[in-house]
């Protein structure tokens, strides 16, 4: 054990003499993937996690390993069905169960979300809205979300999915009573209500490339800056699979529609599934979609930092909603690291190596 230590610190160093146990096939990472990506120049490599895996001791003292992941997203813990589940009556309990270890543990938090059109409560879809009524409603409920938060969130998803794909807003409660500008009066409250310095993102997947949605979105984002309504980033969720993901190209010249107007970029909920039963070819292609995906935010001066939306297999939302599809994290049902593990350690290394990010 010691001896095998002693040769996994200082590799390049001592001439390998014949081990005295079977080398593991890896050598453990010293770093996880938040500390290398520390190193790499980003803010974070972070994780979300879901509050029914919370009894799980082996899955938590991964999840709140701040040396393997330094940000958390809750992947449902604050979004208002949870949290406003009456009107009025605000319920913080499942938002705290993964803030508040998270906080224990020093990392930091992508807050999600205040405004999408789905989890929402029945009081809210059923209710009969005026556009004045149902503002009130939004107010209110960012006002108390964003006051009881206050300073726990890096940054807020503020409005998430708001675009169909071929780059109209997305019919929904919001749009129907409000109208378009409910996006403009959701991120102004956001400013009004959260601790100075929170970052104010638009979330959505499908923006990971140059298409009708994403340049929606840059069109959103110009009109907004003409008119002085607060936004810091966009989140680009990048939920991929095996047999269809974005070139790393096009997540490079995505992102530049945002950050070429000054804007921080994110990839928010990265995971990348496949067509059950898993084999070595697939697997292979996975771990060369996420290390693709994590250097072209690397390599993006302006992209602060990746989220995989959850890091172990059973736990993913990926099976529940995509029928015969799964395996889409790092790690699979034994917390055993895939290839796709090893190859975003690896374009960490790299990129510290580069150099090419500025410091922080
Ligand atoms: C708040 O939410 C938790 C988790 O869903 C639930 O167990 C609890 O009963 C709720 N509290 C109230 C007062 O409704
Ligand atoms: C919804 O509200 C409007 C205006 O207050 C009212 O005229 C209408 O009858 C209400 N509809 C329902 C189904 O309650
Ligand atoms: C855009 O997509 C939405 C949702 O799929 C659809 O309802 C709408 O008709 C489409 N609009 C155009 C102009 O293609
Ligand atoms: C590092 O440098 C190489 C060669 O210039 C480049 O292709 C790559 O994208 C850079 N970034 C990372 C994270 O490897």
């Amino acid at each position: 054990m010691k001896v095998s230590y002693i040769l996994a610190l200082l590799p390049l160093v001592v001439a390998s003499p014949a081990p005295v146990r079977p080398r593991p096939t890896r050598a453990r990472q010293a770093l996880g993937l938040g500390g290398l990506a520390r190193k790499a120049g980003l803010k974070y490599f972070g994780t979300a996690i879901d509050n029914v895996v919370l009894d799980n001791t082996q899955y938590t003292s991964i999840a709140f390993d701040r040396s393997e992941f330094n940000q958390v997203t809750a992947s449902n813990g604050q979004k208002w069905v949870h949290i406003e589940p009456k009107r009025g009556v605000f319920n913080y309990t499942l938002g705290d169960e993964i803030v508040d270890p998270s906080k224990d543990a020093g990392q930091i938090r992508r807050c999600h979300t205040f405004l999408w059109h789905n989890q929402l409560p029945k009081w809210l879809t059923s209710g009969n809205w005026t556009k004045t009524t149902l503002l009130n409603v939004l107010e209110n409920h960012i006002k108390h979300e964003a006051d009881y938060y206050w300073g726990d969130c890096y940054a807020w998803d503020v409005v998430n999915e708001a675009f169909n794909d071929n780059g109209t807003y997305r019919s929904d409660i919001w749009l129907d009573t409000i109208g378009p500008e409910y996006i403009e009066h959701a991120f102004r409250f956001a400013r009004k209500y959260t601790s100075p310095g929170t970052k104010l993102y638009y979330n959505d997947y499908g923006i990971e490339r140059v298409n009708s949605k994403s340049l929606a979105v840059q069109a959103l984002i110009k009109d907004f800056q003409k008119r002085k309504v607060p936004i810091d980033g966009v989140g680009l969720q990048s939920h991929f699979t095996v047999s269809r993901a974005p070139l790393y190209t096009d997540v490079r010249a995505a992102q530049q529609l945002f950050t070429s107007l000054g804007l921080e970029t994110a990839l928010t909920e990265l995971d990348v599934r496949l067509d059950l039963p898993d084999d070595a070819h697939k697997t292979a292609t996975q771990a060369k979609i996420y290390a693709d995906s994590v250097r072209a935010c690397v390599d993006e001066k302006k992209c602060v930092g990746v989220t995989v939306w959850d890091f172990w297999d059973p736990v993913s939302w990926v099976p529940e909603t995509f029928a015969g599809e799964g395996n889409a994290c790092l790690l699979d049902a034994k917390f055993n690291r895939k290839p796709a593990y090893y190859a975003v350690a690896d374009v960490l290394t790299r990129g510290a190596a580069n150099g090419t990010r500025r410091g922080w």
